[in-house]
């Protein structure tokens, strides 16, 4: 405050702020999307979770934060190649704002619209307490990659001394390695851009995070490649894992066009947050090296875990058996299944949902590739799908599968 810098000043705070904040995301982010392949009823749990009003909130936030930090990420990068233009520093940093503001009114307007929908249609919600108690661990783990980061760097210091750190970085070695860094961290802000505004808009704008989980909505950017489960570009079961299934799966030309779309994101934002991190942090800590030592290693540690999981979870393949399990989770969480309008019930959501209700054996994976097979009187029973309404029950009263009494009816088995 008593530096009063003006609008430069608080520019580098923004920036600095918006980094951290979506960093902070990014991290969440990439350990529970790997979820959909490695844990997918856990995947379905933490989208139910963005589904909440408190992670509304931060949503919100995070686009800001993305938004103001890519256009004033490229105000520096412009500007450092350009001296003869610094005399227009801070007309820059208005233009900034202004872009900003003018970016967020309509998408915000747009994003708004979805949540509205959302809230409107009375959806089950998870409460705060589990919300809140789902980020349990991703503190633990944060606060875990700073000690052993502390740790390795006091044993490094034990045995190689704390002055040796620092002549590192004073080195012409050290300026060299930072030279580089200098030039990946505008590099990368300026591929990350197109990237992470196709993904948001995919994501939020023309989707929205709300629409992940709706029975017979198309998914955003695939084409149907065949009539399966995972083929037919529509969310056949209403699940998060059959959306991120039908993504990552989608062919074009055998190039699974999203999986390396996500990659070169996860790449690029993780080196560059990550090395983001450790200039803030080594900001903090010059006078202490083995603080200095610390906060270097923990940026590594992190940025390596990132590209580790994520890419890990770009590898596998989300496979009909993962679908079932979802579904499965989200009738155990008491998750209403929400359809798109005018969008008949698919037979793979009919025959799963008997069996879940009916409390059979999962038929994880087998028979299940087509919709051929729901000819077949799956689970015999008529015991209707309304059934799930009172499974998932009684936290709002709300019909759980179907606010629709048409829709059983239409998928013409003869329900009722
Ligand atoms: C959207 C495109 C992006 C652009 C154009 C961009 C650009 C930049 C630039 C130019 C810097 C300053 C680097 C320096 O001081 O040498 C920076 C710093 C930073 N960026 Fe980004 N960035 C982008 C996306 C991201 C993302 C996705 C993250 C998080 C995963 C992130 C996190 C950070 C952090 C933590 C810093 C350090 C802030 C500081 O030193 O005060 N950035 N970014
Ligand atoms: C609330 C906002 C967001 C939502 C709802 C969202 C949604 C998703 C979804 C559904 C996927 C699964 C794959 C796919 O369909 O492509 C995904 C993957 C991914 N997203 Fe986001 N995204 C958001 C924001 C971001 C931001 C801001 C970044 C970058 C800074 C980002 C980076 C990634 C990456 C790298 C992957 C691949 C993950 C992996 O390898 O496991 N996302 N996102």
């Amino acid at each position: 405050m008593r530096y009063r810098g003006a609008i430069g000043q608080w520019s580098w705070v923004l920036h600095r702020l918006s980094g951290l904040g979506v960093l902070l995301f990014f991290v969440i982010h990439i350990i529970d999307t790997s979820w959909a392949l490695f844990y997918p009823g856990l995947y379905e749990k933490a989208i139910a979770i963005y589904q909440t009003p408190l992670f509304t909130v931060g949503e919100f936030l995070l686009v800001a934060a993305v938004v103001y930090h890519a256009y004033n990420g490229l105000r520096i990068v412009i500007l450092d190649y350009k001296p003869q233009w610094w005399r227009f520093q801070e007309r820059a940093a208005w233009w900034v704002l202004g872009l900003t503001a003018l970016t967020l009114i309509p998408v915000f307007l747009l994003m708004f619209a979805h949540v509205l929908d959302y809230y409107n249609a009375n959806p089950t919600m998870l409460s705060l307490g589990v919300v809140l108690e789902s980020q349990i661990p991703f503190v633990v783990g944060i606060v875990l990659a700073f000690v052993v980061s502390i740790i390795l760097s006091s044993l490094v210091g034990l045995f190689s001394g704390d002055s040796g750190a620092q002549k590192t970085t004073a080195s012409k070695g050290g300026s060299r390695s930072e030279r580089f860094w200098w030039s990946y961290m505008r590099i990368s802000g300026l591929l990350i851009v197109p990237l992470v505004f196709g993904h948001l808009a995919m994501m939020h704008v023309v989707q929205g995070v709300f629409d992940l989980t709706v029975a017979g909505k198309s998914v955003v950017g695939v084409a149907a490649t065949s009539d399966a489960l995972l083929g037919n570009a529509i969310n056949d079961t209403g699940t998060a894992v059959e959306f991120v299934g039908e993504r990552w799966n989608y062919l074009v030309a055998s190039v699974a066009v999203w999986r390396f779309y996500d990659f070169a994101l996860l790449v690029l934002a993780s080196i560059h947050g990550f090395n983001g991190l450790r200039y803030v942090l080594t900001d903090y800590t010059m006078s202490n090296p083995m603080l200095r030592r610390a906060s270097i290693y923990v940026s590594i540690i992190g940025g390596a875990i990132m590209i580790v999981v994520g890419g890990g979870a770009l590898i596998g393949t989300i496979d009909n058996s993962a679908v079932r399990i979802a579904l499965e989770s989200r009738v155990d969480l008491g998750l209403e299944i929400r359809e798109a309008e005018g969008v008949e019930r698919s037979p793979f959501l009919e025959e799963w949902l008997n069996e879940i209700e009916g409390g059979q054996e999962a038929a994880t994976g087998t028979g299940l590739d087509t919709g051929a097979d729901t000819e077949s009187p799956a689970v015999g029973d008529d015991a209707d799908a309304d059934d799930n309404a009172e499974a998932s029950d009684a936290e709002d009263g709300d019909t759980a599968v179907s606010d629709d009494p048409d829709d059983s009816a239409e998928s013409g088995d003869g329900d009722e």
